[in-house]
């Protein structure tokens, strides 16, 4: 045996290893090729298996006017068997190299598989470190439902955004990217002058290089799935302050969107009434970015600091993200198949809000997405009973109407069944539980019944997983919806 490898282990670890190596063959116990996917019945080959990441360290460089990316990802990860080699996902760039423990280690690449052979094996537990320089001009990603997400520049070309869900971020970094796999980030962006860099978590530093560039040091303190990540370049006005409990406020909304300063005002008094709706706020920082309109077709909830395109069309949007932090960034799905509980709750929190806020209550929009009334809700006008939202047809349609729509529904049944008070007792017990980890939809209705002391399946039968639409419930509608002919 190698003592380079006896050097890394705890002495129990290295006692341990040597009566399991000696008592037969006298040499190192080998390692086996890591799985180069986690099997998520939607996006088999994101993630990888053989290894959990415990953070990221990435090192960015960019510069809008060419568009090329430098990057360095230092990436800490536990063994959990022993490696002969592993995967990481990254999608188009070039690997300059690639180091495992400080050894230079192989590596070739297949699809948007990187995979690494170190220069000896890794060891079930062993927590090693891996540096992979890159660079390149980073590329958007086409998901399955046709939208854009990965690197994307701004349409004045002035800037741009990596953002990653569901498989996008493999576009600008290389990592094990399946959301069951949280780990913390520091990602440091540097710019050229005149530019600002936003990222997750708190702006730990900012410093000037002596060439003018800019370098901006994000510290993400809290697990964070990869699909959460976000880096945005560009020319923004930026705001800072802290909500009423006294979380960190950064926001960063591109010049020429001042409409969108207006739009993100709110949101220290969102993330305030979230905490008393859902409970403790998961994360040491919030904020948004407004990113010049038309850059992307969609918002999304990266982690602490989600990113518009464009101002914000309503209130309901940023409450929407918002509500993501606990929902989907702080308990995130297991698999894409799960994505209902992202969007159902974050969609359930809309109308929570409407209905604290003097607007319609849930069970007003919950009527008026069985009476199609698109004046209380414009959702209700979607197809939301084209499928039922635990059971998505196909990738393409994780993000459809039945998700967000009928996912909210379900959640609503259940208040009916059990009460307010044991309903918000569950949201937040749900919250509380899984905060920073992740869940099915298998462990939601388990916990539910467990939580309420209910027995929900009907619930579930016909408005979880049931095909068609489902039949109109029990407890008595508002009245003007009640006349029946
Ligand atoms: N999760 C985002 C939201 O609900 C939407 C992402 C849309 N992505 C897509 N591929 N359609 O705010
Ligand atoms: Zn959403």
């Amino acid at each position: 045996m190698d003592h380079r490898v006896l050097s890394r282990l705890a002495a129990p670890a290295v006692a341990a290893l040597l009566a399991l190596t000696t008592g037969c063959t006298g040499e190192t116990v080998q390692g086996r090729p890591g799985a180069s996917g986690v099997r998520d019945p939607f996006f088999p080959k994101a993630g990888n298996g053989g290894y959990q990441v415990e953070h990221y360290s990435l090192d960015l460089d960019y510069d809008p006017a060419d568009g090329q990316l430098h990057g360095t990802a230092v990436i800490t990860a536990r063994a959990e068997q022993g490696l002969s080699s592993f995967n990481l996902d990254l999608s188009g760039l070039d690997v300059e190299g690639v180091w495992v423990q400080d050894e230079g280690a192989r590596f070739n690449r297949t699809g948007n598989e990187l995979t690494v052979r170190p220069a000896e094996d890794l060891e079930r537990g062993e927590v090693f470190r891996t540096e992979v320089d890159y660079s390149g001009r980073p590329r958007p990603v086409t998901d399955p439902d046709g939208s854009q997400e990965g690197w994307i520049a701004t349409p004045d070309d002035a800037g741009a955004v990596g953002v990653g869900e569901p498989v996008g971020s493999m576009a600008w970094f290389p990592g094990n990217h399946h959301p069951s796999d949280k780990a913390t980030y520091d990602i440091t962006v540097t710019v050229p002058k005149g530019y600002e860099a936003v990222a997750n978590g708190e702006l730990r530093s900012r410093t000037q290089e002596d060439d003018g560039r800019t370098v901006f040091a994000w510290h993400s303190a809290e697990p964070m799935a990869s699909y959460l990540a976000t880096v945005a370049v560009g020319k923004f006005k930026v705001t800072t302050g802290r909500t009423a409990s006294g979380i960190p406020v950064y926001s960063a909304v591109a010049r020429g969107e001042t409409a969108g300063e207006a739009a993100i005002a709110r949101l220290p008094e969102m993330v305030e009434w979230g905490i008393g709706r859902f409970g403790p706020y998961p994360f040491s920082a919030t904020g948004a970015t407004v990113l010049p309109a038309g850059t992307l077709r969609y918002a999304l909830e990266t982690q602490t600091r989600p990113v518009f395109s464009g101002a914000p069309g309503s209130a309901e949007l940023v409450l929407h993200e918002l509500a993501h932090q606990w929902f989907g960034d702080s308990v995130s799905p297991k698999s894409w198949k799960d994505m209902w509980l992202n969007e159902g709750f974050a969609t359930y929190a809309e109308w929570l809000w409407s209905e604290d806020h003097g607007g319609p209550s849930a069970q007003q929009h919950f009527d008026a997405y069985l009476d199609g009334d698109t004046e209380v809700d414009a959702g209700a006008g979607s197809d939301w009973d084209a499928f039922p939202p635990a059971a998505p047809p196909g990738p393409k349609e994780i993000s459809a109407s039945p998700v967000y729509g009928r996912g909210a529904m379900v959640l609503q049944r259940v208040r009916q069944e059990v009460g307010d008070e044991k309903f918000f007792a569950l949201v937040r017990g749900w919250a509380a539980d899984h905060r920073h980890g992740n869940a099915s939809t298998a462990d939601f209705t388990a916990y539910a019944q467990q939580k309420t002391g209910h027995d929900l399946r009907e619930v579930w039968d016909e408005w979880l997983y049931g095909k068609g639409r489902p039949k109109a419930p029990k407890t008595p509608k508002a009245p003007e919806a009640s006349t029946t002919p």
